[in-house]
């Protein structure tokens, strides 16, 4: 009886062991192809936070970045416009409208140039903001425009363009104040307190690490 009772253990044991293993077998084809779809995932969630990263940048006002921006850099970056645009005092209109002094200037600033409705309906004036989503999506900034530009996305690379075109004037604007971020300050004395904190605990893990070394050398 009692061998006979082992070999229903051993039976069901085995039972079990085959359908594991004939479920792995299955899982493995059924997931096989699936593997590298999970490595595509992977890399699409990077992505994506790359393109959160991305969007809380654009969230920042450009007065930050043009605190620290170059306006020789702005002019290469001009390039992208110079296509379409002179920025010469009294330029010739091309397919865009000539630049000078658009830092300021009126929406639909060029008296004879055939705008769009979107800017000539506008009204007011180009400021940093307005110019900096504008170069940024066009399209998304003024819907129905026709200046067909796709766009520059990296806010420093918008703000050495304007601080280029600001200087491309009779009156340049003065630069934006930067807002006070009232993190900065709150987020050091924190930090500080942690260091000092942090100290002695780092002193003592010190000491630890080369007591355990000499035994694992006893070989
Ligand atoms: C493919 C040609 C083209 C390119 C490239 C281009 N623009 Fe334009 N731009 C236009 C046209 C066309 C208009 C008129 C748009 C309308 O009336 O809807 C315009 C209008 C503008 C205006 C409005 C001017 C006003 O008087 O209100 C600004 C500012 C401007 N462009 C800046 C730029 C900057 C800066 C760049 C480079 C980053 C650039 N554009 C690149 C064609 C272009």
């Amino acid at each position: 009886m009692d061998s006979y009772e082992w070999n229903k253990i051993i039976g069901w044991v085995l039972a079990a062991a085959i359908a594991v293993l004939g479920l792995s077998i299955l899982t493995g084809l059924v997931y096989a192809p699936g593997h590298s779809e999970t490595k595509g995932y992977v890399v699409e969630g990077v992505e994506i936070e790359a393109e959160a990263g991305g969007a809380a940048e654009v969230v920042q006002p450009i007065a930050a970045f043009l605190a620290t921006a170059n306006p020789a850099k702005g002019e290469a970056q001009f390039k992208k416009c110079a296509a379409c645009h002179t920025i010469n005092k009294g330029g010739a209109t091309g397919q865009g409208p000539n630049l000078y002094g658009i830092v300021g200037a009126k929406f639909a600033h060029i008296a004879g140039f055939a705008y769009s409705d979107a800017i000539k309906n506008h009204g007011g004036t180009w400021g940093w903001d307005e110019l900096s989503h504008w170069v940024e999506s066009p399209r998304k900034f003024l819907p129905g425009n026709k200046m067909s530009f796709a766009g520059i996305s990296k806010p420093q690379d918008r703000a050495d363009l304007l601080v280029y075109l600001n200087a491309q004037s009779d009156s340049p604007l003065p630069l934006p104040a930067v807002p006070a971020v009232a993190e900065a300050p709150a987020a050091e004395a924190p930090a500080d307190a942690a260091a000092s904190d942090a100290a002695p605990a780092a002193g003592e893990q010190a000491t630890a690490v080369p007591a355990e070394a000499p035994a694992e050398a006893t070989n």
